[in-house]
């Protein structure tokens, strides 16, 4: 795949572009360019501007840009909401971004068929509010979920925080239309519980980061509002004490909507950035148990169940969670804690490697390794109940800049050899992106990475779409 034998976008171009879209749906301003340069990655090392980005308003504007990125051989960037924590929205070769931002409508919601339409760029939470009203449930619960959109969820498959008992964005994604790399339009599955006519062509798509075409709408199943839902915060002493129960909980059948964990130094920056207090930051780790459900009653009995299990295991405090503020109070202290390592300590790296459940208590003591061994403090939280933990490389003050750039990528190589070790992989919900493709590259198995690659080179033969994600250009 040669990657670097991209046209650059004449002002010739930016005229069909502007006839295309409309002239205000044009930007080509240098500094009003800037947000569309970087995601939540640092945008000092990843950061890349695009000679133009457009915002069309439909499907059918969408197809016909592309169509003149492949004409022209013009790098292409989809864009959602540029909150993805791999890369995958930055034009690492200029180019053209083309940002959702304003195709953002909720077309329907189909109580019959238990199912919404939604363009691409609407804002997950208001997404999701939208049908709740209704008294219907989108159970992807993404971290960023004030800010990221449905596209992007799908782009990247996002996890989040109701995945141990829903799973992840794909299990919602009933259906696609989708702009091919040609600059076609396709519908890929549908209004359908089931679906195997031919190679199931939508979940190849989902999770693909934007480099096989760009998702306009999206079919997403609903299901009904739990009546009931109940929270535990459990402290423990250690992260160990705490990431032991996991796997205990789950293998008990318990079943809870979500089991987050917040090490010590995650709870006290969340709590600064947001300008918040906690009584219970004392704690050296604590668990964020959910159990939802269409029965209270059951909900009640598993949550005591839950508690006596984590205090027999070691547990210093069990508080059940009476009251909703209080609880959304913690968790929007968990949501926050990667934008506040973000703004506390910029020079870091930011992981979601995952590793079966019952693996994961073994984490910890080589986070614990991994920190002593190459100088770094690693504080830790994430997806507890999914083996997808935040590890998060952070330098130490005392470290400099040239021995953190040597030591941090040591430190990610080893962190992913272990993981790969355990059975794990190298990323749970982040995605590969421009961050992670040289790990891949020397990670995974070279026969499948091959088949991915052939599948890029199928659908998208002149490497226009979100060109350098995923694959390095070598091989
Ligand atoms: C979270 C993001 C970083 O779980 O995935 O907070
Ligand atoms: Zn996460």
């Amino acid at each position: 795949m040669n990657q670097h034998t991209y046209n650059k976008v004449t002002a010739g171009i930016i005229e069909e572009l502007r006839a295309i879209a409309g002239g205000g749906n044009v930007i080509v301003d240098e500094e009003k360019l800037e947000t569309y340069s970087h995601d939540e990655t640092d945008a000092q090392v990843y950061g890349h501007t695009p000679e133009a980005a457009v915002l069309p308003r439909t499907a059918g504007q969408v197809a016909e840009i592309v169509r003149l990125a492949n004409r022209e051989r013009i790098p292409i960037t989809p864009r959602g909401a540029g909150s993805g924590l791999s890369g995958g929205a930055i034009p690492e070769y200029g180019g053209i971004v083309v940002s959702l931002e304003r195709m953002n409508r909720l077309l329907e919601i189909d109580r019959d068929n238990m199912a919404a339409v939604v363009e691409a760029g609407m804002v997950t939470n208001d997404f999701a509010q939208a049908v709740q009203e209704e008294g219907l449930f989108f159970a992807g619960y993404p971290m960023s979920l004030q800010t990221c959109v449905i596209g992007g969820n799908i782009a990247e498959n996002a996890g989040g925080g109701k995945a141990v008992k829903y799973g992840v964005t794909g299990r919602y994604v009933l259906g696609l239309e989708l702009v091919t790399p040609q600059g076609d339009i396709v519908e890929l599955g549908g209004k359908l519980a089931k679906d195997v006519t031919g190679y199931d062509l939508k979940s190849l798509v989902i999770g693909s980061e934007g480099t096989l075409g760009i998702v306009t709408k999206a079919i997403i199943r609903l299901i009904g509002y739990p009546a009931a839902k109940s929270d535990l915060l459990v402290l423990f002493k250690t992260p160990q004490d705490a990431i032991n129960v996991v796997p205990a909980i789950l293998s008990r059948g318990l079943s809870p909507t979500s089991i987050e964990f917040m090490d010590q130094l995650s709870v006290h920056t969340s709590c600064r950035y947001l300008n918040e207090s906690l009584p219970y930051e004392n704690a050296g780790a604590m668990l964020l148990i959910e159990l939802d459900g269409a029965n209270p009653e059951q909900i009640e009995a598993d949550l005591i169940e839950t508690g006596k299990l984590c205090e027999s295991r070691g547990a210093l405090e069990v508080y059940v969670a009476e009251d909703r503020n209080n609880i959304e109070r913690i968790w929007n202290v968990r949501r926050n804690i990667a934008e506040a390592f973000k703004v506390f300590s910029p020079t870091q790296s930011l992981e979601d490697i995952v590793v079966p459940t019952s693996k994961i208590p073994l984490m910890i003591p080589e986070l614990e390794k991994l920190g002593k061994t190459y100088g770094m403090i690693i504080p830790c939280y994430g997806h507890a109940g999914d083996g997808n933990l935040h590890a998060t490389l952070v330098k130490d003050p005392a470290m400099s800049m040239q021995e953190w750039n040597k030591n941090e990528a040591a430190c990610l190589a080893e962190l992913y050899r272990i993981t790969v070790g355990f059975g794990g992989k190298i990323s749970g919900e982040h995605g590969i992106g421009i961050k992670r493709r040289e790990f891949l590259r020397n990670l995974m198995p070279a026969a499948e990475l091959e088949l991915m690659r052939a599948v890029k080179q199928a659908w998208d033969p002149n490497n226009i779409m979100n060109p350098g994600k995923i694959f390095t250009s070598h091989n």
